[in-house]
């Protein structure tokens, strides 16, 4: 067994806790010991609306097992506020789960502006707001967990769900570059994939295995990555119904042509096969090792030459 993962000086944000997968972060958050933040508008899955009561109902559920919370209703559209709340309310910040979400699924050829907006708006733009506000603080202490929440639509792709898939995909790129820069100053971050039959999967699953998906089954990840034990950055997770992988990126050895006699369209096709073939692929995990076969390629040629 692992040794304990506790909170007791950590102060955690978790975005869109009002309900489903959030609620079930924040809950098991504040059972570690953790002073949470929860945030939620209280709008509909669509994004329309508000309400305060989803995210005052899980502050009492924690306040009644025994925890410490406070309840924020702005949009994340609005981090700095959610920031400063925790601020206001902690005195600091220490973890940020960036979790709040909508759907506004429509096929391509039927989506309209305003859809693709606000799904960019609410998953991309408001990520980035809270952990922008959050970002200077969690530096400065030489502390810092983000976890980004993605998608297997981002990752795969989704029939109706090219403006979440261009989101969710979004924040791993996000995830990436802000684990390059978080690195020196111990400020981690990490993205999850997660599957849970809530709100949102409603109608979308099959009922007998919507009920086994449990978010509380997707929350024990998003906290040992919250937590001073995880010590990896830049990952990405699938997670759902009691099991945990990861993912990375592979590519194929490729095919190299001579950079100073160029190359047809016909030599490509010519190699389709080849630049397709995954026998002996690399997986590569940073901008360098990935630039390697190129580099490699551009050398065999000049020696040649
Ligand atoms: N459930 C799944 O299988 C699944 C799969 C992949 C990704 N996700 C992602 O997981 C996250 C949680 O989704 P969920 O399934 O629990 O859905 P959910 O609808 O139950 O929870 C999302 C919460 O975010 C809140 N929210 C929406 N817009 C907000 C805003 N502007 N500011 C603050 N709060 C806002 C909502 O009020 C809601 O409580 C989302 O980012 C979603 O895209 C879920």
């Amino acid at each position: 067994m692992s040794e304990a993962i506790r909170f007791e000086d950590k102060v955690v944000i978790v975005t869109g806790a009002g309900g489903g997968l959030g609620r079930a972060h924040a809950l098991l958050f504040a059972k570690h010991g953790a002073r949470v933040v929860v945030n939620d508008l209280g709008g509909s899955a669509h994004g329309e609306g508000a309400n305060a009561s989803a995210a005052d109902k899980v502050v009492a559920e924690i306040q009644a097992a025994g925890g410490t919370a406070v309840a924020n209703h702005d949009s994340v559209t609005d981090g700095g506020k959610i920031v400063q709340n925790a601020l206001d309310a902690f005195g600091r910040i220490d973890v940020v789960v960036n979790n709040a979400g909508i759907l506004r699924d429509k096929s391509f050829v039927k989506m309209e502006d305003a859809d693709w907006d606000l799904v960019y708006k609410v998953h991309v733009e408001g990520a980035y707001k809270v952990t922008h506000a959050a970002w200077p603080h969690l530096r400065e202490q030489n502390f810092g967990r983000v976890i980004f929440t993605a998608s297997t639509s981002g990752i795969y792709g989704n029939f109706g769900q090219s403006n979440y898939g261009m989101a969710k995909l979004g924040l791993y790129g996000l995830t990436r570059t802000l684990a390059i820069e978080g690195r020196k100053n111990n400020v981690l971050v990490n993205a999850i994939a997660p599957t849970g039959g809530t709100r949102m999967t409603e109608g979308l699953i099959p009922p007998q295995v919507f009920d086994q998906l449990k978010p509380e089954l997707v929350s024990p990840l998003v906290v040992y990555l919250g937590s001073e034990q995880c010590q990896d950055t830049g990952g990405l997770y699938e997670v759902g119904g009691g099991w945990v992988g990861k993912v990375r990126w592979e590519r194929s050895l490729g095919a190299g042509f001579d950079p100073k006699a160029g190359f047809s369209p016909e030599d490509v096709a010519g190699h389709w096969k080849q630049i397709g073939d995954f026998e002996g692929a690399v997986h590569p995990d940073d901008n360098v090792t990935a630039l390697r076969e190129m580099m490699a390629n551009l050398q065999k040629y000049m020696k040649l030459g």
